[in-house]
């Protein structure tokens, strides 16, 4: 592995040993924004165990910091501790300066449901990125629900809030977005009627979960409709501890799935149904798939395990969608090993993520010889294909860069990843993880970067 200027030069594992690794990965990236956020509505202290540090959970906590939240940041015995200490929802300030939301759509879409409460003025933006995609899925029923917003075109960030004054109402989402549904549910919190909320297919419920355990009453969904009533009273604070974001731990199960006869155990992540359709769809494809939930409460968590066996292609679609939203290309990537054709369909909410997911991920995996197919809302992959060495762009998707060290670890010739410093939006030691498995593969150390490259 070497590289500069954000470019990385990745060879292909030379397999002395086959794959059998266990190991951790990061705090959840929603989780993590989730009680970033949510500790704005409290008053007193929180302590957050194990939180994701990134990029994009960085910007949430410059948004409450704005707010007037105090954060506190320290290590103990290895494991990052956050301590947040809120002023009470009434004592909120309004930011003195425009909130730079960088990569992070959460930040934006749930900041502008937190702020809708805030007396006074917020204005969000984000890197270029950010500031394509869809914003009015937000700011519309923000503004039914009484909040006054602005954005450019009346879709895109800069967003502009004056919060303070929400009736509250019903709203149907436009699309099944978690993102959304808690923008709503963080507006109707701070409502004067409270909010009703209907969702056309069930997405992660995180939001739901921890306001219940800070003391919201935060009902259903039943038949689609949660309920959402005005706070009496500031949310209690909490002691949260993070487990680890299957959407990360999803890239050690890839590889693992791409190998027959290699294995992947990732300890201590979160296994919340909304979030393991890609566990499902793997299992599916004919990988050996273990999911052991440890405990229950306020998230289940516990044990993935992943072995590659030979796979089949398979359909992906409808109500499975939100619940592998992110891992979306990892299906691509795993389905270029498998037997015949493999389908996603329904996903076109892929086109709006970090980049065009649906065209990058295409553009990505036929550089690298395998054969897939660009269609509206998905993507079609006949398998088995490719893989050979090549040059390809991560588009400063996070996602994307990790998914192109994924196909060098396992191609037939070197692969070049432009763009490779994105994992730091959601991963910051994935390189890190990566040399070690690397090195447990191959026999050796993974040489050639930089120590803690990129
Ligand atoms: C997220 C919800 C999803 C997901 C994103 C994180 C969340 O977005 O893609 O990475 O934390 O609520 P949508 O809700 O817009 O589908």
């Amino acid at each position: 592995m070497s590289g500069h200027d954000d470019v990385l030069h990745l060879t292909p594992w030379e397999v002395r040993h086959p794959l059998a690794a266990r190991l951790r990965v990061p705090g959840d990236k929603s989780l993590t924004h989730r009680a970033i956020l949510f500790s704005a509505l409290t008053r007193g202290h929180s302590r957050v165990e194990g939180w994701l540090d990134a990029a994009d959970t960085r910007a949430s906590l410059r948004l409450v910091q704005a707010l007037g939240v105090e954060a506190d940041e320290a290590t103990e015995g290895g494991c990052r501790i956050l301590r947040l200490t809120a002023p009470g929802p009434d004592r909120l300030q309004e930011p003195d300066q425009v909130v730079d939301c960088a990569n992070s759509g959460t930040t934006m879409r749930l900041g502008m449901g937190l702020v809708a409460g805030v007396r006074g003025l917020t204005v969000l933006t984000g890197d270029a990125s950010l500031r394509r995609r869809p914003m009015g899925r937000v700011l519309r029923p923000l503004a039914a629900l009484g909040a006054r917003v602005c954005a450019r075109g009346g879709e895109w960030a800069p967003v502009a809030v004056e919060g303070g004054r929400l009736a509250g109402g019903r709203w149907t989402l436009e699309v099944a977005s978690a993102q959304v549904k808690s923008a709503l549910i963080l507006a109707g919190l701070q409502s004067r009627d409270g909010v009703e909320i209907r969702e056309p297919e069930p997405t992660r419920d995180h939001s739901e979960r921890l306001l219940r355990m800070l003391g919201a009453q935060v009902q259903g969904p039943d038949n689609g409709v949660i309920r959402v009533a005005p706070l009496t009273a500031p949310l209690a604070p909490f002691d949260l501890r993070v487990p680890g974001d299957p959407s990360s731990a999803a890239f050690w199960a890839a590889l693992a799935a791409l190998v027959p006869g290699w294995a992947v155990t990732v300890e201590g992540v979160l296994l919340n149904p909304t979030r393991t359709g890609f566990f499902r769809v793997l299992a599916r494809m004919g990988a050996r798939v273990e999911l052991e939930v440890e405990a229950e409460q306020p998230e289940p968590v516990g044990r993935i395990t992943v072995e590659g066996r030979p796979l089949q292609g398979v359909e992906v679609a409808g109500q499975d969608i939100p619940s592998l939203i992110d891992e979306a290309p990892l299906i691509a990537l795993v389905a270029s090993r498998a037997a015949g054709r493999t389908r996603i369909r329904g996903a076109e909410e892929l086109r709006v993520k970090e980049s065009d997911r649906i065209a990058a991920t295409a553009g990505l995996l036929r550089t690298l010889g395998v054969a897939v197919e660009e269609r509206p809302d998905g993507l079609v992959v006949e398998g088995p294909s490719g893989l050979h060495g090549g040059t390809v762009d991560s588009h400063g998707d996070h996602r994307l860069a990790m998914l192109a060290a994924l196909a060098a670890a396992v191609a037939r010739g070197p692969v070049t990843v432009r763009g490779a410093r994105a994992v730091s939006v959601s991963y910051p030691s994935f390189f890190r993880d990566y040399r070690v498995l690397a090195a447990a593969v191959t026999g050796n150390r993974y040489e050639g970067g930089p120590e803690g490259s990129p």
